[in-house]
C-alpha cells in the first residue's frame, strides 16, 4: 500500500486545472446502460472508481475505447445485469446500475452496499421508488434481486433528496411507461450533469436543478456525445489547500457557480479570493478565523467538503463549530487531525475547533475519501513531515493528487508504506 509523505510548511503558488467530476462521471457511465449504442465522452477523470465503474461496465458486457475524441462506452451488446459483491464492496457507487439495467433489461441484481467509513448508507430509497415504478423487489444472500415486466411511470416523494436513489430513479423513468414526478429529488450539480446526459441520449425531462424532476417515457434511447462536468470537491479541496498554507493559488476551470456555498464560507473565515468565470485566484494575506459551518443538502455547504474545511480551521484563529447534518460518522479524520496537534471535541454530529498556532507533522491514517484529503491539507500546513498511509482512499476521488501539489510548490511525494 502507498503512502503520501509531505514536508508541510510551504505557501503553494501558481495555477491548478480541475478535472472532471467523479460523481458525474459515475451516474454517466452507469445510464449508458440505458440504450444498446455507443457513447463518446469527454473529460472522463482518471480515478480508481472510474476504473473500478469500468470494470463493472465490461462485467455486464459494455466496451471501452480510449480515443483522441474521448472515451467511447459501447452498451450495444448486454450480457448480465448482475453487479457482484466484490466490485460493489469497493464502489458503493455501483448501485447506480440497478435502475438502468431495470429499465434495459426488465431484471438486476445488485449486491446491497454494505455500510462504510462515514456512515451505514442504506438504499432504502432506491428500492422504495422502484417498487412504485413496478419493480418487485427481493433481498436475498446480500443481494437485491430486481424484476419489472413494464416500468410504470409513478409520483415518487423522496424522503430525503438522496443523491444516487434520485439519479437511480431518474434513469429508470427515462424508458417508464408513462409520466413519472420525483419530488424532493437531490439538486446537487452532478443530477443536473446526468439529466443533461440523458436528455442527449433523447430522455423527456422537466425541471432539471430543481427538486421535482418530471419525466416522461420514451421507447428507446440514443447513443450521446456529452462532457463531463468540472469537479467541484477536487475545486474545493484546492481552495482549502491554497488556505491552509496563506498561499497564491489560481484554479482553473473551477465549476464557480456550484461552488457558491464553499465560496461564501471561505471568505466568511476571511480568505482573500477573486472569481472570474471559471477561475477561482486566491491571494495572499489576511488570516482564516474560525466560522461555525452546517454540512447540508445542495445548494448548502456540501458534506464531501466538510473534513477539508476543518483542516483549515484547525489552523484559522478562533473557534468554529462544525455540524455534520448528513452523515451520522463523517468525522473519522477528527482523531488523526488530533495527532497532528489539531484542538478538536467532538459531541454527537458536532466538532468544536480552537485553531491552534502551528500543526506538527506525524504519521496519520486515512479511513475514506475525503478524510484522507483532510489529512493531506493538514500535513500540507503543519510544521514538519506528514505521512499519510492507505492513500488509496484518495486515488478514488483525486487524479494525480500529488503531481497537483507539487506543481504548486508543495514538498510532497509518493512511496510504498
Ligand atoms: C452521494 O452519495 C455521493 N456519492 C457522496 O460522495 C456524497 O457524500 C453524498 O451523495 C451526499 O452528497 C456519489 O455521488 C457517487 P445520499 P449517496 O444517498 O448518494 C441517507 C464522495 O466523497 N440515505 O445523498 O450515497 C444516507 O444514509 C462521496 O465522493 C438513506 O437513508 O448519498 C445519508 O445519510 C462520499 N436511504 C444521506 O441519506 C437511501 O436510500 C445522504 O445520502 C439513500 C440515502
Amino acid at each position: 500500500m502507498d503512502k503520501i509523505v509531505i514536508a508541510g510548511g510551504i505557501p503553494l503558488k501558481g495555477e491548478v486545472s480541475i478535472s472532471g467530476a467523479k460523481n458525474a462521471a459515475l451516474p454517466i457511465l452507469a445510464a449508458a446502460l440505458l440504450a444498446p449504442a455507443q457513447h463518446t465522452l469527454h473529460n472522463v477523470p482518471n480515478l480508481a472508481d472510474i476504473r473500478t465503474a469500468k470494470r463493472l461496465l465490461e462485467n455486464l458486457g459494455a466496451r471501452f475505447a480510449d480515443g483522441p475524441d474521448g472515451l467511447s462506452v459501447d452498451t450495444r451488446d448486454l450480457t448480465s445485469w448482475e453487479a457482484p459483491y466484490d466490485l460493489v464492496k469497493t464502489m458503493r457507487a455501483a448501485v447506480l446500475v440497478l435502475g438502468p439495467l431495470v429499465a434495459r433489461l426488465g431484471r438486476a441484481r445488485v449486491s446491497l452496499p454494505g455500510g462504510c467509513a462515514i456512515g451505514a448508507r442504506p438504499i432504502n430509497l432506491h428500492l422504495k421508488g422502484l417498487e412504485e415504478m413496478g419493480v418487485k423487489i427481493t433481498l436475498q444472500h446480500g443481494y437485491v434481486e430486481a424484476a419489472v415486466k413494464r416500468l410504470e411511470g409513478a409520483e415518487i416523494i423522496l424522503d430525503f433528496p438522496t443523491v444516487t436513489g434520485t439519479e437511480n430513479l431518474l434513469m429508470a423513468a427515462t424508458l417508464a411507461r408513462g409520466r413519472t414526478v420525483i419530488k424532493n429529488a437531490a439538486q446537487e450539480p452532478e443530477v443536473a450533469d446526468l439529466a443533461r446526459f440523458l436528455q442527449a441520449m433523447g430522455a423527456d425531462i422537466q425541471g432539471i436543478g430543481s427538486d421535482v424532476l418530471t419525466v416522461h417515457g420514451v421507447k428507446q434511447l440514443q447513443s450521446a456525445r456529452y462532457r463531463i462536468m468540472p469537479d467541484r470537491i477536487e475545486a474545493g479541496t484546492y481552495l482549502a489547500a491554497a488556505a491552509i498554507t496563506r498561499g497564491e493559488v489560481t484554479i482553473r476551470q473551477a465549476p464557480v457557480e456550484h461552488l457558491t456555498a464553499v465560496i461564501d464560507k471561505f471568505i466568511e473565515a476571511g480568505l482573500r479570493l477573486k472569481v472570474d468565470q471559471d477561475i477561482i485566484s486566491v491571494r495572499p494575506g489576511g488570516s482564516l478565523t474560525g466560522v461555525d459551518l452546517k454540512t447540508m443538502p445542495y445548494p448548502g455547504f456540501p458534506t464531501d467538503m466538510q473534513a477539508q474545511f476543518m483542516a483549515a480551521m484547525a489552523l484559522a484563529r478562533g473557534v468554529s463549530v462544525i455540524t455534520e447534518s448528513i452523515f451520522e460518522k463523517r468525522f473519522m479524520h477528527i482523531s488523526e487531525l488530533r495527532r497532528l496537534g489539531a484542538d478538536i471535541v467532538v459531541s454527537g454530529n458536532q466538532a468544536v475547533v480552537r485553531g491552534v498556532k502551528s500543526l506538527q507533522g506525524a504519521p496519520v491514517m486515512a479511513t475514506d475519501l475525503r478524510a484522507s484529503a483532510s489529512l493531506i491539507l493538514a500535513g500540507l500546513g503543519a510544521q514538519g513531515q506528514t505521512e499519510v498511509h492507505r492513500v488509496y482512499h484518495l486515488d478514488r476521488g483525486y487524479e494525480r493528487i500529488e503531481n497537483k501539489l507539487s506543481a504548486l510548490g508543495a514538498t510532497i511525494w509518493r512511496e510504498k508504506a
